[in-house]
């Protein structure tokens, strides 16, 4: 059942183009408009939203920071993202003409699950973003949408995740759609992207060798730092939480601007320092801040491994591993930016001798609070 991989982790990775592809299928049609009929909230009430707030933990939580960006940008909405465990005990502030979005794998997540029953009952709307049929969170909510991820047995989330952030966009996407904002042309332009996002997700994990390998290079560490700017640093915050998870090291994501207000002074000499570069197109100002970044960082002696867009020269002098991934849109580049990192702490785990689809004391879905 394991489809002839070693463990169930390395299948669900593998899966990620077919899951992503899977996730958009019957959404998009040829015009590059988008045909969510799940999302039965109807449009005047869409409409009506002033305010969207996603929910969820852990890896799903990291796919919420993601949403904020897209959701923001192509709806101009404000987005909160909070940990669902937070979330129900502040007294939000919540009323009909909030969005509430519950992002979760298996549907079951009790932090999760109390954090939506909280926002119905201060008459929000509900949308679940969910891999798993017919569960509780799904069902409780005033809509779903599924993502088409198939079973996910390891403990770690990979494809879930990867077809969370597809989700992500499709509402982000659709919900611009519905309301009409100045970047009708931008959204079309993007969901003809997303169409094509899972050749991208294929051809990152055809060039995997010298990620592994890198990987088991690393084995003796006790601590690597990831990290990322505008939607890099949920990337990163998910690198650091996988090696957490899978490898039992110490990891820990910033965001990259952070960095001279305190961590900074982590760094010494070979520390692994994985650094998430931004496409120098579009945002170009974002991408020359993180290359000061990098070399801010070298000349400590951090061993910078930096994950970089095809064609970017400017990092290539300044990484001592260089990870390539395809030219994204800048909001679509984590689905790729994050399969080097699921490889790195997949592979790191196997090195030091940990058990890959079950990592001690972890759950696959966690039904207490
Ligand atoms: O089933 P859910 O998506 O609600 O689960 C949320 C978290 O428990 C989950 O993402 C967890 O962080 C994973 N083990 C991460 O790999």
């Amino acid at each position: 059942e394991k489809g002839g991989y070693d463990y169930f982790m390395l299948k669900e990775i593998a899966e990620q183009p077919k899951a992503v592809a899977d996730t958009l299928l019957g959404r998009i049609d040829g015009a590059g408009s988008l045909t969510l009929d799940e999302v039965r909230i109807p449009a005047n009430v869409l409409r009506e939203i002033d305010k969207v707030v996603v929910i969820a933990c852990g890896t799903a939580f990291h796919a919420g920071l993601i949403a904020k960006y897209a959701i923001e940008h192509w709806t101009r909405l404000p987005c909160e993202v909070e940990l669902a465990s937070e979330f129900r005990y502040r007294d939000p502030i919540l009323d009909q003409q909030t969005l509430v979005i519950a992002i979760s794998q298996s549907g079951e997540t009790m932090d999760t699950l109390m954090a939506l029953r909280h926002a119905r009952e201060q008459g929000a709307h509900v949308l679940a973003i969910c891999n798993t049929n017919g569960s509780t969170i799904p069902r409780e909510s005033d809509a779903v949408l599924y993502t088409h991820a198939g079973p996910e047995v390891a403990v770690a989330s990979t494809k879930a995740f990867l077809t969370q952030l597809v989700a992500c966009y499709l509402v982000a996407l659709y919900l611009g759609q519905v309301r009409g904002t100045k970047w009708a042309d931008e959204i079309r332009a993007v969901v003809r992207d997303l169409s094509s996002i899972a050749g991208a997700v294929d051809r990152v994990l055809e060039t995997m060798e010298p990620v592994r390998e890198l990987a088991r290079s690393l084995a003796g560490k006790n601590t690597v730092l990831f990290l990322g700017r505008h939607v890099g640093y949920p990337v990163a915050l998910e690198g650091a939480l996988k090696l957490k998870e899978l490898a039992y090291m110490h990891a820990e994501g910033f965001a990259a601007g952070e960095l001279k207000h305190g961590p900074i002074a982590l760094i010494e000499d070979d520390l692994p320092v994985v650094v998430v570069v931004p496409s120098p197109r579009g945002r170009s100002v974002l991408h020359d801040k993180i290359v000061s970044n990098i070399q801010e960082i070298r000349a400590r002696g951090a061993r910078t491994i930096v994950i970089a867009e095809e064609g970017d020269e400017a990092v290539a002098e300044y990484a001592d591993h260089l990870i390539r991934v395809p030219v994204t849109p800048t909001l679509l580049q984590p689905l790729v930016a994050t399969v080097p990192l699921q490889v790195f702490a997949c592979e790191l785990a196997t090195a030091r001798g940990n058990e890959v689809d079950q990592p001690r004391n972890l759950a696959k879905s966690v039904t207490v609070e």
